[in-house]
């Protein structure tokens, strides 16, 4: 199957899973369980949520992980700041990075965005150097907007 096509087949996946439950913590433990679950080479998929202009860990797969994360912060706070996705081929290359995965070598982070507020961040380490591309950007884009299809901001 190419990258795209595993995406494809994610969207489906998640769209069928998350139906029409619209709880935010339900939805997000979902979804980064299929991304978990079908996406290869991946160590850690989690979303954090932003509470009140900060970073807090929401529902994730992996080893546990840092808490709290600052605007501008590592890759998953630059993000955030800079509302668009940031990949990051080699993590040791990029000043500020947050090692919470000691095994990471790669990493992609998504903002997730509701009318133009940043509501959070999907983010996805990898223990393969140079894992992510044009195709997983466009790929979890898609998944973040399968994830906010049907889901409630309220908290
Ligand atoms: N590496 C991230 C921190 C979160 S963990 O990877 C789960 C960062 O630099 O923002």
């Amino acid at each position: 199957m190419t990258r795209t096509g595993v995406y494809d087949e994610m969207a489906g996946r998640l769209a069928e899973l998350l139906g029409d439950e619209t709880d935010f913590v339900a939805n997000a433990a979902n979804t980064a369980a299929v991304v978990y679950g079908l996406l290869a080479d991946v160590s850690w998929v989690g979303i954090y949520v932003n509470r009140d202009g900060e970073l807090v860990l929401g529902p994730f797969q992996g080893p546990p992980a840092c808490t709290r994360i600052g605007f501008g912060e590592g890759v998953c706070g630059t993000a955030a700041a800079e509302r668009r996705t940031v990949v990051v081929p080699d993590v040791r290359r990029f000043p500020g990075h947050i090692a919470c995965q000691a095994d990471a070598r790669s990493e992609i982070v998504v903002p997730i965005k509701v009318d133009g507020r940043i509501v959070g961040v999907l983010d996805v380490d990898s223990p393969v150097a140079d894992r992510f591309g044009a195709d997983d950007e466009e790929g979890l884009e898609r998944l973040v907007a399968v994830f906010l299809r049907n889901t409630s901001m309220a908290l």
